[in-house]
């Protein structure tokens, strides 16, 4: 890019690949579409959103030049969009779900869940798309250009997910439930009523809740880290844990696998509902070692930890509680707060799981948290293991943003 086209302070960033421009990074800025459009600017195509403080988010790969057409500058609906990206788009959905299939090395009795789409990340701003058992496809659209070129968009979806999967999806889902949504003007929207699909994954079976209001429906980026964690309190021989924020059970059917006993706490009744399903669809887990706990996970740890209570494995996987940059002083003391509690808790030689959703909170801060949160506890600890999200959410180079899930695994002393 030509430097006088973004602001100077913009360039570095840009340089290294990041795929994001705000209004005030824009030189020209009377150039730039006043409707949703795909917008070609320097050397990119770029989707535009007139009415975001982020408001060029880069479509294609990070090659300068890509696509250029002297004759077309903008694009503003569904069938200009397709004629021009149609071709890419297939190609480059076919190959990226080829890839990630392979990358997530399913085993032979598992069905394919995995996020297909993952936005920026996949080159394709404002579109996530997560399948579900290889019969499911949920896609959550987040900027106004995607609802614009969404008619054009849905159908090489399909087509992709048909030729790959060699069946049509059973069903394919809009969800237009974020909030980031709100950011863009778009309306938000209740998600469809959708019956629960019963799925093999990460070796257990599971009813899956396509569409329902977390994330997708289900947290597939945490595959590996339910894994690794069961492999631990294995080797650390721990026979108690608790699973705070628990979801439908993501950790507490690996620790149960484990032969742990779980007590597994969060505050949506309903996740406790499906996770006591899944245990139950699992005849290899004693649902006599389940305990649910519909509770604050705050208050619960603070009472246990009054009570001087104690579990050999504790894992703490809470949702953001960073909205932007502007509260990340106010979110961190929450953290430090709730780990503070948890720590207090692990038995000596115990282990501590303790995750953060949200890429405002970087892997030194969220050390740091770790470290305040232990010495409040006066518990100190060594990191057996560091990992991020599943591969199939892997960030695009460039793109901090992208990082957005830290999984610590600590031994507690
Ligand atoms: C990141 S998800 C957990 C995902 C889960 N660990 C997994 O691996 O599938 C966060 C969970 O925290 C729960 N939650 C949110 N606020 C909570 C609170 N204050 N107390 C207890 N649970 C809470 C939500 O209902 C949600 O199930």
């Amino acid at each position: 890019m030509k430097k006088g086209l973004i602001a100077p302070r913009a360039f570095k960033n840009y340089s290294a690949g990041h795929p994001w421009l705000r209004a005030d990074d824009i030189v020209e800025r009377k150039t730039l579409p006043s409707r949703p459009s795909a917008f070609f600017y320097g050397e990119h195509w770029w989707m535009c959103s007139p009415n975001s403080y982020l408001r060029l988010r880069r479509i294609g790969p990070n090659q300068p030049g890509w696509m250029k057409n002297p004759k077309l500058t903008r694009i503003t609906n569904a069938d200009q969009f397709t004629a021009f990206f149609g071709d890419w788009l297939y190609a480059h959905l076919k190959q990226t779900l080829l890839t990630k299939i392979e990358k997530m090395k399913f085993a032979a009795d598992e069905e394919k869940s995995l996020r297909w789409v993952f936005s920026e990340n996949d080159f394709i701003p404002g579109l996530i798309v997560d399948v579900f058992g290889g019969q499911i496809m949920v896609a959550q659209l987040l900027t106004a250009p995607m609802e614009t070129f969404w008619l054009g968009i849905k159908p090489i979806l399909n087509d992709v997910f048909t030729e790959v999967f060699a069946r049509a999806p059973k069903e394919f889902v809009e969800l237009r439930t974020a909030a980031v949504r709100k950011l863009e003007e778009l309306e938000i929207i209740d998600p469809p009523a959708m019956a629960p699909l019963k799925t093999r994954w990460n070796g257990f079976l599971w009813n899956m809740t396509p569409a329902s209001t977390q994330k997708t429906g289900a947290y597939l980026d945490q595959r590996e880290n339910h894994r690794h964690a069961a492999d631990l309190a294995r080797q650390l021989k721990c026979k108690t844990a608790w699973d705070i924020c628990s979801y439908q059970g993501g950790f507490s059917l690996h620790l149960l696998g484990a032969g742990l006993s779980v007590t597994a706490v969060d505050q949506s009744q309903a996740a406790l509902d499906v996770l006591c399903e899944n245990v139950q669809l699992n005849p290899e887990l004693n649902p006599e070692k389940l305990t649910r706990v519909h509770a604050d996970a705050f208050e619960w740890l603070k009472a246990q930890s009054v009570a001087g209570s104690k579990a050999d494995a504790i894992i703490l996987d809470p949702p953001s509680f960073v909205k932007n940059r502007e509260n990340i002083a106010t979110a961190s003391k929450g953290y430090v707060e709730l780990n503070s509690y948890a720590l207090k808790c692990v038995s000596p030689q115990g282990l501590f799981v303790s995750c953060v959703c949200s890429h405002h909170i970087s892997t030194d801060e969220y050390k740091k948290i770790l470290t305040e949160s232990a010495r409040i506890a006066g518990r100190t600890f060594t990191i057996e293991a560091f990992l991020e999200a599943s591969p199939d959410h892997s960030p695009a180079k460039g793109f901090s943003e992208g990082r957005y899930l830290q999984a610590w695994f600590l031994v507690i002393q």
